[in-house]
Order: structure tokens, then C-alpha cells, then sequence
């Protein structure tokens, strides 16, 4: 449990580093003032174009990747949980992006930052994810729509790799809820047909 603890603490500590606030707060906005109000890759995208976008996203998988890659630095000859381990020090960083403390618990929703655990965790699910997301998005043009469904089938994908580990499977399918929680304005948007495309742009003052 104290190992749990300290994955999970360290975890939340790097999420709490919102790449798409500071970039904001480089171009004088608060990013939570415009757009969808997410502090994320595609609300940077849209507000301050494909630059920021990038690097937001760059910035929260990596900041995902590094812990889990410490996780595994530090006890991978000795933990044999160690991949379960790595799955908490995730679950940490997303908890961390999506309410960091220092911006009054208001963050993002958690889906670069996902996209780097499952790349740390397991780089085949990783790769998939990636390549399921951006044809979604490709097809689609809805982000939020490729974002819901590699939530939703991480867990599946974790049950398939990692047969009969229901640790596992019950942590990564506590990103599912907490993606879900994050993106309810975006299925509602989704289900109305409201939602906002790749593309639209958004004017900073
Ligand atoms: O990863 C966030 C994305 O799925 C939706 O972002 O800004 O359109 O709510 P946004």
C-alpha cells in the first residue's frame, strides 16, 4: 500500500505541471478563460494555434512518461508488480492535471497525459491508442470523440495484455470514469451534434 501511496503521490506531483497554462500565462491569457475553459492540447490548439497545441501535448505525456519511467528505474529487478506500480504513478498524474492544487484544482481532462501513460505502460497499447485516436480524429475531425473512445478501451486493451490481472484492469478503468467525468460537456455536445471541430479557431483578445 505505502508503495501505492508513494506512485501515486509522485504521480500527482508531476501532473500537477499544466503545460497549457504556463504556455497561456507566456502569452498573457489564462487558457481556463477561453475556448472549451480546458487547460489542454486542444484548447491550446484552437486558442493559440498548432505551436502550443504541440507542446502542450509533448509536455503532459511527457510529464506521464517520466514518473512511470522512474518507477521502473527504481524497482524493475526487484518489483514484479512493477508495471501495476507505473499504472498508479499515472493514475497520480492525471489526478494532478486534471485538479492541480496551485490553480485552485481547475486543470484539464487528462488525455495527453493518458496518452503518455499508456505509451510508458505498454508501448504496443500505447502505439495503438494513438493510431485509434488520430483516425478517429481524422475521420471525424471530433477530438473529444477519439479522446472518450481510447479511455474507454484502455481497460479492454489491458484485460487482453495482461490476461486475468484484475488490479490492472480496475485501475485503468478508473482513467475510463475519470475521462467520462472530465468530458461530459463533450458527449452532451457530441449526442446534440454541437461539439466543436478540429479547425475552429478561437480569438484572444
Ligand atoms: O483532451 C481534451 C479533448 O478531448 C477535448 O478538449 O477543449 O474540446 O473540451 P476540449
Amino acid at each position: 500500500l505505502l508503495k501505492i501511496l508513494i506512485c501515486l503521490g509522485m504521480g500527482y506531483c508531476f501532473g500537477c505541471f499544466s503545460t497549457a497554462y504556463v504556455i497561456g500565462r507566456a502569452n498573457n491569457i489564462d487558457i481556463r478563460q477561453y475556448g472549451s475553459g480546458n487547460a489542454g492540447t486542444t484548447n491550446a490548439l484552437r486558442t493559440l494555434g498548432w505551436r502550443a497545441g504541440l507542446l502542450t501535448f509533448l509536455g503532459d505525456a511527457m510529464k506521464a512518461i517520466i514518473p512511470i519511467l522512474l518507477v521502473y528505474l527504481v524497482l524493475y529487478t526487484k518489483e514484479p508488480s512493477v508495471k501495476l506500480l507505473a499504472l498508479y504513478a499515472g493514475l497520480g498524474v492525471v489526478l494532478g492535471h486534471n485538479f492541480p492544487f496551485w490553480l485552485h484544482f481547475k486543470g484539464g481532462k487528462g488525455i495527453a497525459a493518458t496518452a503518455g501513460v499508456m505509451l510508458a505502460f505498454d508501448l504496443r497499447l500505447g502505439l495503438l491508442a494513438c493510431a485509434v485516436f488520430c483516425l478517429i480524429v481524422l475521420i471525424t475531425r471530433y477530438v473529444s470523440l477519439g479522446s472518450l473512445l481510447i479511455s474507454l478501451l484502455f481497460p479492454i486493451w489491458v484485460l487482453v495484455l495482461y490476461t486475468g490481472n484484475i488490479h490492472m484492469l480496475i485501475v485503468s478503468g478508473i482513467f475510463t470514469i475519470s475521462a467520462f467525468i472530465k468530458h461530459q460537456s463533450n458527449l452532451k455536445r457530441l449526442i446534440s451534434g454541437t461539439e466543436n471541430k478540429l479547425g475552429q479557431k478561437v480569438k484572444v483578445k
